[in-house]
């Protein structure tokens, strides 16, 4: 498909990037990209999310140095297919971060007692994903963090509220890459007319 226009053409061009220049994010790019974000639809207008934003490297170690035990132990037992495997060799080279080099890490964080919670969310996300991209910034959704969780003293030290639980970690920062797009997979469609 051809872009035809703004917003399709963010689509189709953005890129999960995973190299990153040193240029710093400023918050108020930042601030612009989370309001983009809770523009997002939102199931009975609960708007059930809140973020948490690390633009400490030491705690972005500190998570990864975390996760990524977890994250190659799960990748070991899993069956494999798309970049499972490449995924499972960078893991395990020397000094990997599950964060690359990015400069910032944005969390969206879900309400519990929200029924869709993690679907709003992930709308949410994919808001700032594309908003970052029509910015000149990148990102890239880091499942690998979700495991953080599993460790009460980083929810604590991350400031993570009572009452809500981790969705979507996006890296966030100005490319240094222009990635090709991974190949996609053609979809099932029915039509009922
Ligand atoms: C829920 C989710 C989790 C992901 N987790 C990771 C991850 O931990 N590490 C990573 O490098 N990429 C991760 N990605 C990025 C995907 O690998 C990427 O979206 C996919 O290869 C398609 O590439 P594209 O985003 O450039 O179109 C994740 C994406 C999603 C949606």
């Amino acid at each position: 498909m051809n872009a035809e226009n703004g917003v399709i053409d963010a689509i189709l061009n953005r890129r999960s990037v995973r190299n990153f220049s040193n240029k710093a994010v400023p918050d108020d790019v930042i601030e612009k990209l989370i309001d983009a974000g809770i523009h997002a639809p939102s199931a009975l207008g609960l708007y059930p999310w809140s973020f948490v934003i690390v633009k400490n490297q030491n705690m972005m170690k500190r998570i990864s140095d975390f996760a990524k035990p977890i994250v190659i132990e799960g990748l070991k037992k899993s069956k494999g297919g798309g970049m499972t495997q490449r995924y499972l060799e960078m893991t395990g080279e020397e000094g990997f971060s599950i964060f690359y080099n990015a400069p910032c890490l944005l969390l969206v964080l879900g309400r519990n007692n929200a029924a869709f919670a993690d679907i709003d969310c992930s709308l949410c996300a994919q808001n700032i994903m594309l908003a970052a991209h029509s910015l000149g910034l990148a990102t890239c959704w880091i499942g690998s963090a979700r495991y953080l969780e599993k460790d009460s003293g980083l929810v604590s030290a991350l400031g993570i509220p009572d009452g809500y639980h981790l969705v979507a970690p996006l890296i966030l920062g100005y490319p240094d890459v222009a990635p090709e797009m991974p190949g996609r997979t053609e979809p099932g469609i029915v039509w009922v007319k």
